[in-house]
């Protein structure tokens, strides 16, 4: 179904679609919600008493002790634009926990893909984490929240201390992506903050499948809903942890 509906987003790429506000800087198009209906459709026909939460304003909790997490499109910004990075992320929970996971890149044809205690892959191949030892060697991704205006924990603190420590940091527009790229090794860490049940609930897993670490920025576990997410190649975890927690807004203040 993944595939699917990123069929249909890459398709209607080429074609004119409407969007609207949601809030000052968050956007959802049309290609959003019709994503998120392909998907709905098929859980509800396949799974019936299965639970979804999708982000698009769908919540059912059904009778099944399995939900569905749904990023129908994770990257709305980059697509509304028609720049070229975002994916569908699915995630499935059993009694809360992640036990399964896809995200589907419809643009390059990456399927990255999880099961608990199976591995992580991407199209068919069991991938890994980076094997990057430094901070200062380290490609890192991040991501800044849409109430970036308003709030002042809102990442750039820690995108000033990170961009000084590392080679270099990417923000590629979509969460999902970016921890399947820490999966896979193609960034070494990644860090962001009021991230959603929905950027996180499949690459979580597929981040620890492929040999990383997750966690809040203190190092303790966070689930798919804490407020803060670091997840890395584990080699440089605890030095990342102390950069963010170094670089906390107020941090050192009296
Ligand atoms: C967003 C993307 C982005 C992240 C934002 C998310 P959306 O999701 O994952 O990379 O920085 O915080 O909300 O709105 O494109 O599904
Ligand atoms: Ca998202
Ligand atoms: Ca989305």
């Amino acid at each position: 179904m993944a595939t699917e509906a990123g069929e249909l987003l890459r398709d209607g790429l080429k074609k004119e679609f409407s969007f609207q506000f949601k809030g000052e800087v968050d956007i959802v198009t049309e290609m959003d919600r019709a994503a998120q209906d392909l998907i709905a459709q098929k859980i509800r026909k396949n799974y019936p008493g299965h639970g979804i939460l999708a982000e698009e304003g769908l919540e059912y909790e059904g009778s099944s002790r399995y939900k569905w997490i749904v990023d129908p499109l994770d990257g709305t910004t980059n697509y509304a634009h028609r720049f070229p990075v975002f994916c569908i992320s699915i995630g499935i929970l059993y009694d809360e926990v992640p036990t399964c996971g896809v995200v589907h890149n419809p643009m390059t044809d990456e399927t990255f893909t999880a099961a608990i205690g199976q591995g992580a892959m991407l199209n068919g191949i069991p991938i890994h984490v980076s094997s990057t030892a430094n901070l200062a060697t380290s490609l890192l991704g991040t991501g800044f929240p849409y109430q970036k205006r308003e709030i002042t924990d809102n990442n750039l603190s820690h995108f000033c201390a990170l961009t000084l420590l590392s080679q270099g940091i990417r923000r590629c527009g979509s969460a999902a992506l970016d921890l399947c790229f820490v999966a896979c090794g193609r960034l070494d860490g990644f860090w962001e903050l009021h991230l959603k049940p929905w950027d996180v609930a499949a690459g979580v897993l597929i981040v620890s499948e492929a040999g990383g670490a997750v966690s809040d920025f203190s190092g303790n576990q966070t689930g798919i809903d804490g407020s803060e997410i670091l997840a890395t190649n584990g080699h440089i975890h605890s030095d990342m942890a102390e950069a963010l927690i170094l670089s906390r807004p107020g941090q050192g203040e009296d």
